[in-house]
């Protein structure tokens, strides 16, 4: 049971992905970019967005307002320094609120804008005295507030109520603190001030939704989040891990429509170019997937034997995937594959089983795309019996010295051949062998040639799809998959003579 004396039911959602999150090293969003971005996050439900920086550029200001114009429903903020020309830049944008902040540590104040404290004090009540002149909403932060001595805080957060702030916010700038400690920091501001508090934590240590967290815990009722836990450095609280936790943990409520948080995800991946891992919580490709046989077998009988249950993946418009792998067990690929509409025979499914391991041993991630393609494969194979031609040995020798050469050892039709051919690569030549221990009545003309590596890497999964065309005209494709392109391709050639063996008697 979490002790939560003064916490709010509902918590508001401060955005801040396109101010402090645009401020992770190599992003840098077009206003049409933000505008998407901000479309998006209207979509999911956020309260407030915070916009830009608007006196940082003319693109910065252009980008604010194109935001500012887009009548969306969350209110929208810009940042300023206590200064009237930020201010006024925000003026200009028409923004809902204007976040205005000055540092109040002893080391930011002394090497970031050498003022005397009170000077730092006098400086922010009046840049809110302004806003709330000109009629705005003003949020007040009290930069690197966790590292400020805690009388002065207080003392500051007081006179900025007095100026008339709506919200002060409290930022741990450089992510220094932990949970225990902020408990104790936001107590004390909660009995210090009656306006509303926010927090705004960075994750240096990881520990920012943690810390936002025991912010509400202890009576906040604003949190700032970044999409993607974007921000400064190590970045911010992460969106949709702080709102799962509060919804999911904590029973608490927000205005966020949980189902777009995966969509919201992907699209500030593709828009900023910082991919998120796999095993990011909640977003990730990982966050529902389960690959070993203990856990697949567990969640198809009930998802939250290994799940948290609480939170779904259709809570968060994610879907539960079982994966292929090494650990595999049995009955999950074979599920995989029923519903994908193959249906392996026993025989079939262990030699889909053997494939994905060997694979998984040496060490690659097996795909869906991978699973799928194998299994193809193997259910399109022509029965060992029926099979007109046997593959028994390929080689090829290849290099910058000598023409490629391969040779062929196979069954056709029973009887023993061996045939050998140069191409112009070791595909070629591969592929001309097998045609010449073709007898003159199953001579063949290759018509189609694909090759597709189905996975990343240079030990990728190549797809090899063939086509070939008897001397009647009949037409065969076939496809094999492996990791060597050479045996890919003679596989694909083989099984497509094969198929036409077949298809001739
Ligand atoms: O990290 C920080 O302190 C900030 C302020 C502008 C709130 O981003
Ligand atoms: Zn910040």
């Amino acid at each position: 049971m979490i002790y939560m004396m003064h916490v709010h039911k509902h918590i508001q959602i401060f955005d801040t992905t396109l101010r402090d999150g645009e401020q992770t090293p190599g992003v840098s969003l077009k206003t049409e970019d933000k505008l998407l971005i901000a479309r998006q996050l209207d979509k999911l439900g956020v309260d407030i967005i915070e916009a830009g920086f608007p006196i940082s550029s003319k693109g910065e200001k252009k980008s604010v307002k194109s935001v500012v114009n887009a009548g969306l429903h969350a209110k929208i903020c810009g940042l300023a320094r206590v200064n009237k020309p930020d201010i006024d830049a925000c003026l200009d944008c028409n923004v809902d609120i204007v976040h205005t902040f000055i540092p109040t540590s002893d080391i930011q104040i002394q090497y970031t804008i050498e003022k005397s404290k009170e000077e730092v004090l006098q400086l922010a009540v009046d840049a809110v005295e302004y806003i709330k002149e000109q009629g705005l909403e003003c949020l007040f932060s009290a930069m690197d507030a966790t590292r400020t001595n805690t009388d002065y805080l207080l003392r500051i957060y007081k006179e900025v109520e007095k100026a008339g702030a709506d919200k002060i916010n409290v930022p741990d700038t450089v992510g220094i603190t932990h949970p225990s400690a902020m408990k104790e920091l936001i107590k004390n501001i909660y009995n210090t001030v009656k306006v509303p508090i926010d927090v705004h934590c960075h994750n240096d240590f990881g520990l920012a939704v943690a810390n936002s967290l025991a912010a509400v815990e202890a009576g906040a009722r604003q949190v700032q989040v970044a999409v993607n836990s974007l921000g400064e450095r190590a970045g911010n609280a992460d969106l949709a891990e702080t709102v799962m936790s509060l919804h999911s943990i904590y029973k608490l409520r927000t205005n966020i429509q949980t189902k777009y948080l995966v969509e919201t995800s992907r699209l500030v991946e593709r828009l900023s170019g910082i991919q998120i891992p796999p095993n990011t919580p909640i977003v990730g490709d990982n966050a529902f997937s389960h690959e070993s046989g203990i856990h697949t077998h567990g969640v198809l009988m009930r998802a939250d034997t290994f799940e948290p249950g609480v939170m779904t993946p259709e809570m968060v418009g994610h879907v539960r995937r079982i994966v292929a792998g090494k650990h595999a067990g049995k009955h999950a690929v074979k599920q995989m594959l029923n519903s994908a509409g193959l249906n392996p025979t026993d025989g079939q499914l262990a030699e889909i089983m053997q494939r994905i391991k060997d694979l998984g041993d040496k060490g690659k991630r097996v795909t869906d795309a991978d699973l799928y393609t194998i299994a193809e494969v193997i259910l399109g194979e022509v029965a060992k019996g029926e099979q007109a031609i046997v593959l028994e040995e390929v080689s090829v020798m290849t290099g910058n010295k000598i023409t490629p050469t391969a040779s062929i050892k196979a069954l056709v039709n029973g009887k023993p051949k061996i045939g050998a051919q140069t191409g112009v690569g070791p595909v070629d030549a591969a592929l001309c062998a097998v045609q010449t221990i073709l007898g003159e009545d199953t001579s063949i003309k290759l018509r189609d040639f694909k090759i597709e590596a189905i996975t990343g890497g240079s030990d990728a999964l190549a797809e090899v799809i063939i086509g070939v065309e008897d001397k009647k005209g009949n037409i065969v494709t076939a496809r094999a998959a492996r990791e060597d392109i050479v045996m890919a391709s003679v596989e694909a050639l083989v099984s497509a003579i094969n198929r036409l063996m077949i298809k001739k008697r």
